[in-house]
Order: C-alpha cells, then structure tokens, then sequence
C-alpha cells in the first residue's frame, strides 16, 4: 500500500473513532468499546490469525503479546478475539481451531467484528519437497490451493481426473475401483462478482514486503532441548496446498509437488487467502515447516520450534508495517 493510502486510511480512522466514540455511551457493546477506547487502541488493528494449541503455545512462549489492560478480550461465536500489542504493535489475535470451517468462520467473524487492515496468518504445514524445505524452515507463499476440492469421477469414466488410483497399485501399476478424481476449481464470491479460480494469490504488496523484511530473519535453531539438524530459513515464492485431510502419504505429496508444484501442505491457509479475499482484505501466510509428509512425523521439540519460527516471521512483518497503521 502506498504512503497516500495509508495517509487516507488514517486520517478516515481518526474521523470514525470520533464518530464512534459518541455512540459508544448509548451502545455497550463490548465490541465497539474496544475499537474505540480512543487513540490507546489503534483504529486499524492487524488481525493475527492462528489454527492449533502448538501456535498459541508459540505465542505464550514468546511473551511478545500483552494483553490490553482494561479490554484484553471478546468472545463470539465460541471464538476468544484477544486485545493487546504484539512486540508493541496494536492487534487482535485469534485462534481458529483447524480445518476450512472453523478456519473460514474466525477470520469471516474477525473481518466483520473488528476493524482490521489485515490478515497475518501463521501456522504449521508438512513440506512436500524437500529439497526445498525441511522442518524447522518458514515458507511464505505466494499463492494458496484447496487441493481437497474434488469431483470423484466413475469408474472407467471416459473423462478422467489428474489423480489415478490405480496408478499406485503395488507391486504394479493397473487400474483400481476408486477411479479418478478431478482437482475442481472453487468459486471466489466478492463484493461485485463471483469467480472460478483455482489459485488464491497472496496479496502482492504484503507478500512484497515480507519478501524485502524477512530475508535476513534470524530463525530459532534449538527449543527446549531439542536443536535442528542445521540452520533454518525463510523460503519465498512457494505454492502451498491447503486441504480439510492432513497429507502424510508419500506418494499423494508426491503427486501435488508434480501436478501443482505446491511445497506445502496445510489444513487452514486456503480458508485464510478466500475469506480475505472475498472481503477485499489484505494478507498474507506464514508457514513453519513441521514435518515432511510421509516421513517419520517429527518430535513435538520440532513442531514447536517450527510454530515458533512462523511466528517470528509473523512478528517482525506486523512490526515492520506497523508504524504506518498505528493510531497517533
Ligand atoms: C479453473 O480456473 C482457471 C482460472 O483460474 C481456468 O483457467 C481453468 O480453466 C478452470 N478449470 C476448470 C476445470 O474449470
Ligand atoms: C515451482 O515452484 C518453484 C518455487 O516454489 C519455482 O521456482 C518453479 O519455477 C516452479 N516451477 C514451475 C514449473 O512453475
């Protein structure tokens, strides 16, 4: 986002909180009080996203979050929306729970909910090619799938799917019951149309700073214990595959990494990039690499230092857009 559009966006925020801070002595609503509890609280806060117990864990630990004094949180729909700084930059966070749903209906609430100028969603993903990461490694994607979103074509169909189930039978190759299934596009509903689309583009402007302020990220090698086998990293510019199974089959990452070129998998990001981009709002994915799929799963120690290397990408992209979008 530009200098100019922050300067609008700021100079519209001071004119609602004011707006909004007359209103508030009629409506108490727990909601708008905490938006407008003056310039304590930044008019556009940044929304941080999370799935898992692991991510939160990360949070806690980190003990970057403190909590707003007088309104630290707000419950809706079975959701806690958190108050507070982050390293001192004004946010909400919340945690979604996993799978597209739950995932979908947090960040839809925060959107609605809150005035925020965004999403940053950090999480954990498997790695699908190794090659290019290993666990304890952040990837930041450029663009998300749901890859789960299938139509399962008949046996013998004449129109096949990409993905063959015979084409895994041991000890050889032949055809099988289960067919083929056909990766489907979904549709993106926003505010004027609708459209089929396979990718889910993370926004550019986000994904261009994260790509200029996280490149020299020093990332967390050793947690409690236990230590990577060597120096983590940031990757950029990958694909990610979000889908509502978790990926632990060799051969079915295998065939994303050939079909789609997708580095990861996930189970929340695809609901992070539609629900934002259905309603016009920036973000942007943070993946730690916890595991590879089909591999041995790793020790808890690494899936907790790959939590807590997402959120330190997290951190120091909200605290490095930040400045712009704090209250004066
Ligand atoms: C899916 O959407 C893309 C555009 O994002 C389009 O090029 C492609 O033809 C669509 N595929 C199907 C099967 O509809
Ligand atoms: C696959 O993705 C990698 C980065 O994740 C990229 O460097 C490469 O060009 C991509 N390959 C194709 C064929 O798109």
């Amino acid at each position: 986002m530009s200098r100019i559009n922050l300067a609008v966006l700021l100079v519209l925020g001071l004119l609602l909180v004011t707006a909004k801070q007359s209103m508030q002595m009629s409506l108490r609503n727990p909601t708008a009080e905490i938006e407008t509890s003056s310039c304590k609280v930044a008019f556009l806060r940044l929304g941080l996203v999370f799935a898992s117990d692991n991510n939160e864990k990360a949070l806690e630990e980190s003990g970057l979050f403190e909590p707003d004094s007088e309104n630290p949180h707000v419950d809706i729909a079975g959701r806690r929306f958190h108050v507070g700084t982050l390293n001192k930059t004004p946010i909400m966070y919340v945690k979604t729970g996993t799978h597209s749903v739950k995932v979908a209906t947090a960040v839809q609430t925060l959107l609605l909910k809150f005035h925020t100028s965004g999403i940053i969603f950090f999480g954990s993903s498997g790695s699908l090619d190794e090659n290019m990461l290993v666990p304890g490694d952040v990837a930041v994607p450029k663009a998300v799938a749901f890859t789960g979103v299938w139509e399962w074509k008949k046996f013998e169909a004449q129109n096949k799917g990409q993905l063959a189930f015979g084409h895994y039978n041991v000890p050889v190759n032949g055809e099988n019951k289960l067919g083929t299934v056909a990766h489907e596009n979904i549709t993106l509903y926003s505010h004027e149309e609708s459209k089929e689309v396979f990718w889910l583009p993370i926004s550019s402007s986000w994904y261009d700073v994260a790509t200029k302020e996280l490149k020299d990220l020093e990332l967390k090698k050793c947690h409690s214990g236990t230590c990577l086998p060597g120096t983590p990293k940031v990757v950029f510019g990958s694909k990610a595959s979000t889908s509502d199974f978790y990926v632990k089959n060799k051969a079915y990452g295998d065939f994303l990494l050939e079909k789609f070129n997708a580095s990861t998998a996930d189970s929340a990001s695809g609901s992070v990039a539609l629900t934002s981009l259905s309603n016009k709002k920036l973000f942007v994915v943070f993946q730690g690499v916890s595991n590879v799929a089909g591999e041995e799963s790793s020790n808890s120690g690494i899936s907790s230092i790959a939590s807590y290397n997402a959120l330190l990408a997290a951190t120091k992209f909200i605290n490095s857009i930040s400045h712009a979008t704090t209250c004066l």
